[in-house]
């Protein structure tokens, strides 16, 4: 293929390394980006007396009419052009002749890539937080179907106090609300036009860069033109906060993928959302859990190819920033994909309430009440902490639980206790007593998936 930039060349480009140097496999899905933006600077460019209005003209509906058919599928995006920005100014070219020719005035390619990421990746931050949403909302439902379900909470995977099933589920609806924040924060950042930044250094013809950036709906343009072409801070910005998102649903993940074994079952995955085996008959599988904590790595791998890429770069572009686009591109498909299969997950798995319930008995869960009972009849905290550890010692060589242990070997422990510490200790009080702003007590509970509610509107 003839490149645009032959003039200097005696020799055209090795097949091999003319692949090698292409990008429009991965830059391909920008066209929108790069037409729009690309009809935004012929308009500033004819608004500035740069080029005529009538070249405008031509230009704005050889664009329009190549954006039409590539939509329709009418126009194939050829796989042998450099990239996107080359394919679609020589189609242009091709179908209007020499007002095509004077698009590329006052602009580079690297100012135009810069702004067509920044455009791409505003709409895609746009699609993750809705998405992000859809799963708080299927959490918020399940937390309010489990708002009474008792469980045991866990530190270091050892039962540790009574919690409810909505408690912990709401905690990763708080884990989502800031991805959402952080998303939105990054996209906001990113939203200032490079375009005008030109090939490194501004330019010499009397350009606005304002309007076009008024016009593609960014809040003001990049203050610097070497910055604005080097910078893709904004792609590692969103790669960080894509990479948490992850990390929250992973651990999510790795919670499901217990909770449905045989060893817990609290819950039940939906059938359609879990796989057999090919050799044992009984086995359901949580194959999308954990190819959700599977994929994580790939996210942080985007993430870490993207800053190890950039740390050595010079000022102002080089090549190895083409490779900006893969990463983002998977990291945002990766993050796309797992949260679209989690949220219907969520929304349609069975929880089984007796089983927490039943796990919930085991374990002295509820002897930092029992300690709590002795404090407030005036013992120092360390001393009822003892007390009560005795008394669990005590219970696991008798076979005993807290609950059923008669009050005259209770007494044998401490005089001061009575017959109302076993209401102080039932798994349900335990859980309501824990009131505090934010605490799994039921009404904390109610409040917080209010919050969350008035959230999502
Ligand atoms: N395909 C290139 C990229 O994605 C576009 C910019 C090329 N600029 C250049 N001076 N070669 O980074």
């Amino acid at each position: 293929m003839d490149k645009m930039w032959a003039g200097r060349f005696s020799k055209s480009l090795d097949k091999t390394a003319d692949d090698f140097n292409s990008s429009i496999r991965t830059d391909c899905r920008m066209y929108r980006q790069d037409i729009k933006g690309s009809i935004a600077h012929a308009e500033m460019l004819a608004a500035r007396g740069i080029i005529s209005e009538s070249d405008c003209g031509e230009i704005t509906a050889g664009l329009e009419g190549i954006l039409r058919d590539i939509d329709a599928g009418k126009l194939e995006i050829d796989m042998r052009a450099e990239d996107i920005h080359m394919f679609i100014e020589s189609e242009l070219t091709a179908r209007i002749g020499d007002a095509g020719r004077r698009l590329h005035t006052a602009r580079s390619r690297n100012d135009q890539v810069a702004l067509d990421i920044r455009m791409y990746l505003r709409d895609e931050c746009e699609s993750i937080v809705l998405l992000i949403k859809r799963l708080i909302s299927a959490i918020v439902l399940q937390a309010e179907k489990n708002e009474c379900a008792v469980m045991p909470g866990y530190t270091h995977l050892q039962r540790a106090q009574p919690i409810t099933f909505a408690q912990q589920l709401l905690a990763y609806a708080n884990m989502l609300v800031r991805d959402v924040g952080r998303i939105k924060d990054a996209s906001r950042r990113m939203n200032l036009s490079p375009l005008g930044s030109c090939a490194l250094a501004g330019t010499t013809y009397d350009t606005d860069r304002r309007q076009p950036a008024k016009a593609l709906g960014f809040s003001g343009v990049t203050a610097n033109s070497i910055d604005g072409v080097s910078d893709r801070d904004f792609c590692v910005e969103l790669l960080c906060a894509l990479s948490l998102v992850m990390t929250h649903l992973s651990r999510f993940s790795e919670e499901i993928i217990l909770w449905s074994s045989w060893e817990f079952k609290f819950i039940e995955l939906d059938d359609s959302f879990t796989t057999g085996s090919s050799i044992m008959p009984q086995k359901k599988n949580p194959d999308m859990a954990e190819l959700v904590r599977g994929k994580t790595g790939r996210v942080y791998g985007d993430l870490m190819g993207t800053l190890t890429m950039l740390k050595g770069l010079p000022l102002a572009y080089n090549k190895d920033m083409q490779e900006d686009k893969d990463a983002i591109f998977d990291g945002i498909d990766t993050v796309k994909s797992c949260l679209e299969v989690f949220a219907p997950m969520i929304e349609t798995m069975k929880t089984l309430p007796e089983n927490m319930y039943r796990a919930a008995q085991g374990g002295f869960i509820n002897a930092t009440d029992l300690a709590d009972y002795l404090v407030k009849k005036g013992v120092p905290f360390r001393t009822a902490y003892k007390t009560v550890g005795q008394i669990v010692a005590y219970c696991i060589e008798n076979g005993a639980v807290l609950d059923d242990l008669p009050i005259e070997e209770y007494k044998r422990f401490d005089k001061l206790f009575e017959k109302d510490l076993y209401d102080e200790i039932k798994l349900e009080n335990c859980v309501r007593k824990r009131a505090s702003e934010g605490g799994t007590g039921f009404d904390s509970v109610k409040a917080q998936i209010k919050a969350a509610k008035e959230y999502l509107i």
